[in-house]
C-alpha cells in the first residue's frame, strides 16, 4: 500500500472499460477518491458501483475530453465534490486503422483532437487547480507506438503521431510544472488485452505472430499497466518527472 495516496483525489479519463477502469479500481484500492470519467457516462456508473462495492469512494462524470467546456465541467465536478484534485490520469483515447494514403483530413483532425488535444485540455485545466495547491501528479497513457523506439506500426500514422506528441508535450510540461509542485510522467504500454486491442477478435495465427515479438509471449493485463499508474501517482515516484515508463512485456527489448 502507498499510504500517501489515502484520501487523495483523482480523475481518470476513459475509465468506463479497458485500462481506464483498472486504473480507477487500483487507485481506489489505495484509498484514492476517484472521478470515473468517459465519453460514455452510463458505463462509468457501473465502475463507480464496483469501487463502492469494494469499500472505495467514487463518482461518475460524462466528459468528451476533446471538448473544452466538458473538460472544464469535469474538473469543476471533482473540485465541487471533493474540494481538491491531486491526480489526473490521461488515459482516454481512440484508435483507427487506415492506410496512410487513404487517411482523410477529417480522420486526422478527429483522432488528434481526442488523443492529443484532449490530453492538453485535461492537463491544463487540472494543472490550474493543482498549481493553487502547489502539488499534483499527471500520468499520461501514450503507447510504444510513440516513435523513436526501433519498432514501427503499419496503418496507424495519426495514432502514432498523437502518441509521440503526448510524450513530447509531457516532457515540455514537466519543465514548466515542476516549480509549481506538479510532476508529469508518461506510460508507454505495449499490447494490452482491452477492447481497443481487439485480441479476442483476432485469429490464433495473428495473435501468435504478435506474441512471438514479445519476450513474455503474451499480452499484458490492464492491471499490469495500472500498477505503474499507481506508482507514478504515489510519492514512491517523487523524483520522477518528464519520464516515460515502458510496460510492454519486453517488446522493445526483444
Ligand atoms: N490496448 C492496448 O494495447 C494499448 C496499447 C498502448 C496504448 N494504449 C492506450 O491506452 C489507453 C486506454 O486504452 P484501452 O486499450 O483501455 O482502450 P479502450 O478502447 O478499452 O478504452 C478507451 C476509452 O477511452 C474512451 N474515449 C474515447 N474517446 C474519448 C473521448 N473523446 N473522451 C472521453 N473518453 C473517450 C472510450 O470510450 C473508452 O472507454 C488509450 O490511450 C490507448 O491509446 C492501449
Amino acid at each position: 500500500m502507498y499510504e500517501d495516496l489515502k484520501d487523495k483525489v483523482a480523475i481518470v479519463t476513459g475509465a468506463r472499460r479497458g485500462m481506464g477502469r483498472t486504473h480507477a479500481l487500483k487507485l481506489a484500492e489505495q484509498g484514492v477518491k476517484v472521478v470515473v470519467s468517459d465519453i460514455s457516462g452510463d458505463d462509468c456508473q457501473k465502475v463507480v458501483e464496483e469501487i463502492k462495492a469494494l469499500g472505495g469512494t467514487a463518482i461518475a462524470c460524462q466528459c468528451d475530453i476533446s471538448q473544452k467546456e466538458q473538460v472544464d465541467g469535469l474538473i469543476k465536478k471533482a473540485m465541487t465534490e471533493y474540494g481538491r484534485l491531486d491526480i489526473l490520469v490521461n488515459n482516454a483515447g481512440m484508435l483507427q486503422w487506415k492506410p496512410f494514403l487513404e487517411l482523410t483530413e477529417q480522420d486526422w483532425d478527429k483522432l488528434i483532437k481526442v488523443n492529443l488535444g484532449g490530453y492538453f485540455l485535461c492537463s491544463q485545466a487540472a494543472a490550474q487547480e493543482m498549481a493553487k495547491q502547489k502539488s499534483g501528479v499527471i500520468v499520461n497513457v501514450a503507447s510504444i507506438a510513440m516513435g523513436q523506439v526501433g519498432v514501427g506500426f503499419n496503418g496507424i500514422v495519426h495514432y502514432c503521431a498523437s502518441k509521440g506528441g503526448i510524450v513530447a508535450m509531457a516532457e515540455a510540461m514537466s519543465l514548466e510544472l515542476a516549480p509549481l509542485g506538479i510532476r508529469v510522467n508518461t506510460i508507454a504500454p505495449g499490447a494490452i488485452d482491452t477492447p481497443m486491442a481487439g485480441l479476442d477478435q483476432q485469429d490464433e495465427k495473428t495473435k501468435e505472430a504478435t506474441f512471438a515479438r514479445i519476450p513474455l509471449r503474451r499480452a499484458g493485463k490492464p492491471e499490469e499497466v495500472s500498477n505503474a499508474v499507481v506508482f507514478l501517482a504515489a510519492d514512491a515516484s517523487s523524483y520522477m518527472t518528464g519520464s516515460v515508463v515502458i510496460v510492454d512485456g519486453g517488446w522493445l527489448a526483444g
